[in-house]
């Protein structure tokens, strides 16, 4: 099996993916989070690992498991912590995906008791903004490595993600079409368009996720030999 193993695409290259929500919270009982299954990253990790690669997969809270044995997982709550273990990992890594819907604010104070009912009609909750993972990933990136962002938009589709591709230095995007039935959050199918840094364009019909991470990898292989 040694010998199989070589023969594949991405032995001997690290990769990093992220998946999941990100939780943030409020007070001990408390978060702001979304509805992200993590299913898609869950499913390129196991592709990148099947394919040869040594994955390593940041997760925020999801019930996801991987499929293959040698996914080596990384269980974070908050887009801080999610941070944090992609720092740790970027330098050696080759490739990095990250399908993680980030948080992209996150409660300025923490209420180190729960909360209680207050008085009047409304609550305010104040919030920062994240540091943006990807973007900071894109700003460091180096020679050889292979960076790839999501964008999940409602409108402006192409424009949206072809701007994210830009600010955030990727080689490419893969942009969630949403709007699709069978598409997006909980279920097992999407619908995506790949654009890449050149503003090559690949629509792609209404797959699995396992089918679309295999799409996803394979492009990545085909802009690591380029
Ligand atoms: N992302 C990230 N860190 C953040 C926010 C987003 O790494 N704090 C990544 C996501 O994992 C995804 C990409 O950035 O790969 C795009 O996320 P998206 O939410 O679509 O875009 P944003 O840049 O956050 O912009 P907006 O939410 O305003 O559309
Ligand atoms: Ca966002």
């Amino acid at each position: 099996t040694a010998d199989i193993r070589q023969k594949l695409p991405l032995v001997n290259i690290k990769a990093l993916v992220t998946a999941g929500p990100t939780y943030e919270a409020i007070d001990p009982v408390r978060f702001i989070g979304n509805h992200s299954s993590g299913k898609m990253g869950f499913a390129i990790a196991d592709e990148l690992a099947r394919l040869g690669a040594d994955v390593t997969l940041v997760s925020g809270p999801s019930a996801q498991k991987s499929k293959q044995r040698a996914v080596k997982r990384i269980d974070v709550t908050s887009a801080a912590e999610m941070l944090e273990a992609c720092q740790e990992h970027y330098a050696d890594s080759r490739i990095f995906i990250m399908s993680a819907a980030v948080a992209d604010y996150t409660p300025i104070n923490v209420a180190t008791q729960k909360i209680k009912k207050q008085g009047g009609e409304s609550l305010t909750i104040e919030t920062k903004k994240t540091v943006d993972i990807l973007k900071y990933l894109g700003e460091h990136k180096r020679e050889g490595q292979l960076l790839v962002g999501f964008a999940l938009e409602t409108n402006n589709e192409e424009q949206n993600a072809i701007a994210k591709l830009q600010a955030k230095n990727l080689d490419f995007i893969v942009l969630n079409s949403l709007g699709d039935a069978g598409a997006g959050f909980a279920v097992d199918t999407n619908k995506v368009t790949i654009i890449d840094r050149d503003l090559q364009k690949t629509a792609f019909d209404l797959k699995t996720k396992d089918e679309v991470a295999a799409d996803i990898c394979q492009k990545a292989i085909s802009l690591l030999r380029q």
